[in-house]
């Protein structure tokens, strides 16, 4: 693999605390898939054979992390988009039997062509944005069959378009209908047979639930989380998206990677996710989709110092957008975060969400090199304006996904 030095850069490493980690009139250097150095331009001499780009003052920054999204699935949602704007709300339409469960079924009818065919430019649209890795989520199969076609054409995406893909199994995400009154006989289901049998193909890097009243209770819960234990599979919950049921905490006791939603978390529960190295996961898209207006707390969280990650949720009810970059303005105008913060939450965080953050998420030596340069100087640039996608290359582990034009 050739090695590629980028010089004449602005850098946001993200490599310390807090802030961008900025470098301006800096350098870096890849080799063999990896970040080799970083410094000063004026401290750089290219050996021969490497192939310089000179950035022109542009920002680079480490390759953009979606930790949670919904990206494969059947059908669309618009008649629930419209429902919605004449007054039903999300959990309404949910106990009508419509909501995820409309989507189980478009799900279980589409082959795994089509789902293929439908997700891949839901993916293509975040790896414009300079997206080098993913999370995919199951739970809109919600039996055995569905569950793993799902997590297949996940992993496929990831190699056919040649980005980390994540592949997380949510399994409890909905009760499937001819389980009706029986959720506990459901989650005996998830753990004596969907999740064993999707983590022995491979198809499991973390386990999630959806804890909420139209969903899993905390119990219900607990009892997937020890089935993932017992796999060796880190744990993610969707917990306080809608009410308090304490899923976080729960979630976080047990060292999940993640806890995400978290618009009704307790200001005391903010505590244990602290304590875990929990990450808290925000989702500004379903917030701004459903009109929400408790916001997460914000304040407590940062007092405790809990890592902020940021995500599109990308999926075709609460939050049907694909665009990370839009995901930041949201996180910065409707949660306050500040752009930093913000690009943190997609990047060395998003990393953290997923258990990733040794291997990419910062611009530091021995990192792999996904990067993305862009068409602007400053980060908060990324935060600011929306519709202009600045992208100008993406590389993803040393390799060229979008070569930058010469101009
Ligand atoms: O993250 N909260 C639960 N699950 C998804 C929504 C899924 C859907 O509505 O299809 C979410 O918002
Ligand atoms: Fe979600």
């Amino acid at each position: 693999m050739p090695s590629t030095l980028f010089t004449n850069a602005t850098l946001a490493c993200f490599d310390a605390a807090d802030g961008y980690g900025l470098r301006a009139q800096a350098a870096l250097r890849v080799d063999e898939g990896r970040i080799a150095w970083l410094g000063a331009a004026s401290d750089c001499e290219p050996a021969g054979g490497t192939e310089v780009v000179d950035c022109g003052g542009r920002l680079l920054t480490p390759g953009l992390v979606d930790c949670h999204t919904h990206l494969v699935y059947g059908g669309d949602r618009a008649d629930e988009f419209e429902q919605r704007l004449e007054g039903a709300s999300y959990a309404e339409i949910a106990a009508a039997g419509g909501g995820i469960r409309a989507t189980v079924a478009a799900t279980r009818r589409a082959s795994e062509e089509e789902l293929f065919a439908q997700a891949r430019p839901r993916v293509q649209a975040l790896l414009a944005e300079g997206v080098t890795t993913l999370e995919i989520k199951s739970g809109y199969g919600l039996d055995c069959e569905t569950e793993i076609k799902m997590l297949r054409v996940a992993a496929r995406l990831g190699d056919e378009l040649g980005v980390r893909v994540q592949k997380t199994f949510l399994g409890a995400h909905a009760l499937p209908p001819e389980f009706d009154g029986r959720a506990d006989a459901y989650i005996d289901r998830v753990c004596d047979d969907m999740l064993p049998r999707a983590a022995a193909e491979g198809l499991v890097d973390a386990v999630d639930v959806f804890v909420e009243s139209i969903a899993f209770s905390p119990a219900q819960a607990e009892r997937v989380f020890d089935c993932a234990a017992r796999l060796g599979l880190p744990i993610k919950a969707h917990a306080e998206q809608l009410s308090d049921l304490g899923g976080a905490a729960l979630a976080a006791a047990r060292g999940a990677l993640s806890v995400d939603h978290l618009e009704y978390l307790s200001e005391t529960d903010v505590a244990l996710l602290a304590a875990n190295g929990t990450v808290a996961v925000l989702l500004p898209g379903a917030f701004y989709v459903l009109r929400e207006t408790r916001l997460p707390p914000l304040e407590a969280l940062r007092a405790h110092g809990v890592p902020l990650a940021l995500a599109s949720d990308g999926n075709p009810g609460s939050s049907p957008l694909h665009s990370l970059l839009l995901i930041l303005n949201l996180g910065c105008t409707l949660f306050r975060l500040t752009p930093a913060e913000a690009l943190r939450g997609v990047t060395l965080n998003g990393a953290k969400a997923l258990g990733l953050e040794d291997e990419i998420g910062s611009l530091e030596v021995g990192k792999q090199a996904d990067l993305a340069l862009w068409d602007v100087d400053r980060p908060a640039m990324l935060a600011y304006r929306v519709g202009i996608n600045p992208c100008r290359a993406v590389m993803q582990g040393g390799a060229w996904r979008r070569r930058p034009e010469t101009s």
